[in-house]
């Protein structure tokens, strides 16, 4: 049995947000790794998903994490050793759009999840899911982990203060909690399609000309969802034996790239160079350039990313095809 299989098997894990994207994967892996999983969503069951809904390692609970009496008796009942939070409003122009839903979920949840491990006691592990916007604007690129948290819109600045919240409940609380901060994640399952690369690649594929809501210049990390997945569970097996509580982690291949770039390597996997893309230059309050520098994460967690934009976006494509 593998060192990654001995930690898991039979480990209590709730994951907040399960049924996700990244909760999906996230899931999956676990799950195979013999883990009890209790799953907090507050939407069962989407068709288009890549999440094994049969898993018998699964139990999901429907409901919303800003509800603390619910947090609260699941985390009294089911008595996690790890939590991985990454319930949120995840899309940025929904965020523009709803920013009280946005900070009651992101902030409001996140405090839930913490405030009720401690008054709990017992779990061993948490790991919270929040973002490269939480570290908003700043000059100097890539971004390391200790840079301010700045956020300023209201998706940036939920994180910024997901962030925060973390770092206040280890720092005062001492509880057992560390922070990711990623740049955008892309793989299959992502059912998103406000977000670029599954709106890239369904365009493409349908023959249409991909909408570029931005001048196409601004520059992002792009991570395959697995590699991220691999962070986060490296992350929570070692977070106890390497005293990482109250860290944060990037997790980037640091490989940036502008939009335009991006959907130029998308149209030349799928073969349709010839889509040029319709341009609108309308992006409102968004961070022109970002990306991270997950050296911290290398070496410490000896993390390190698996995928090539290359083999990630060829995997991503297949599953589109399959499934879209
Ligand atoms: N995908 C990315 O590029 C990216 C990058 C950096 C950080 N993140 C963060 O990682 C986490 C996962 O992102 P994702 O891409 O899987 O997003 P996602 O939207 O696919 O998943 C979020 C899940 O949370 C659930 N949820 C939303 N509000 C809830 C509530 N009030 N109560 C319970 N469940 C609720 C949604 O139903 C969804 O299943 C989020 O915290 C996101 O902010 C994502």
């Amino acid at each position: 049995m593998s060192a990654k299989d001995k930690f898991w098997r039979k480990k209590k894990v709730l994951i907040t947000g399960h049924e996700g994207f990244l909760g999906s994967w996230l899931t999956n892996a676990l799950s195979e790794y013999g883990a009890d999983i209790c799953g907090l969503d507050k939407t069962l069951g989407r068709p288009l998903s890549v999440l094994n809904g049969n898993s018998k390692r699964i139990t999901a609970i429907k409901g919303d994490v800003a509800n603390f009496k619910l947090v609260k008796t699941i985390i009294l009942q089911f008595r996690p050793q790890i939590i991985f939070h990454l319930a949120a409003e995840a899309i940025v122009g929904e965020s523009l759009r709803n920013p009280v839903r946005t900070f009651r979920t992101n902030i409001n949840g996140t405090w839930n999840i913490l405030e009720a491990s401690r008054e709990n006691g017992g779990v061993e592990a948490i790991v919270v899911a929040s973002s490269d916007k939480a570290y908003g604007t700043h000059k100097n690129l890539p971004y390391k982990e200790d840079v301010a948290l700045r956020g300023e819109h209201p998706y940036d600045v939920s994180k910024s203060c997901t962030d925060l919240l973390c770092q206040t409940y280890y720092k005062t609380y001492t509880l057992p909690v560390c922070i990711t901060r990623c740049g955008n994640i892309y793989g299959p399952g992502d059912y998103h399609f406000s977000r670029l690369v599954p709106d890239a690649i369904r365009s493409t594929l349908s023959n249409k000309q991909f909408v570029i809501r931005s001048n196409g210049k601004f520059t992002r990390d792009y991570i395959f969802v697995k590699d991220i997945v691999d962070g986060y569970i490296l992350l929570a097996q070692k977070l106890q034996a390497l005293e990482l509580s109250g860290e944060a982690f990037n997790f980037s291949n640091e490989e940036p790239m502008s939009v335009l770039d991006l959907h130029e390597k998308i149209l030349g996997i799928i073969g349709k160079k010839h889509l040029k893309p319709r341009v609108l230059d309308q992006a409102r309050f968004e961070i022109p350039h970002q990306y991270l520098c997950s050296r911290k994460a290398c070496e410490i967690l000896g993390w390190k990313g698996r995928y090539s934009l290359e083999k990630g976006l060829k995997e991503t494509i297949e599953w589109y095809r399959e499934h879209v």
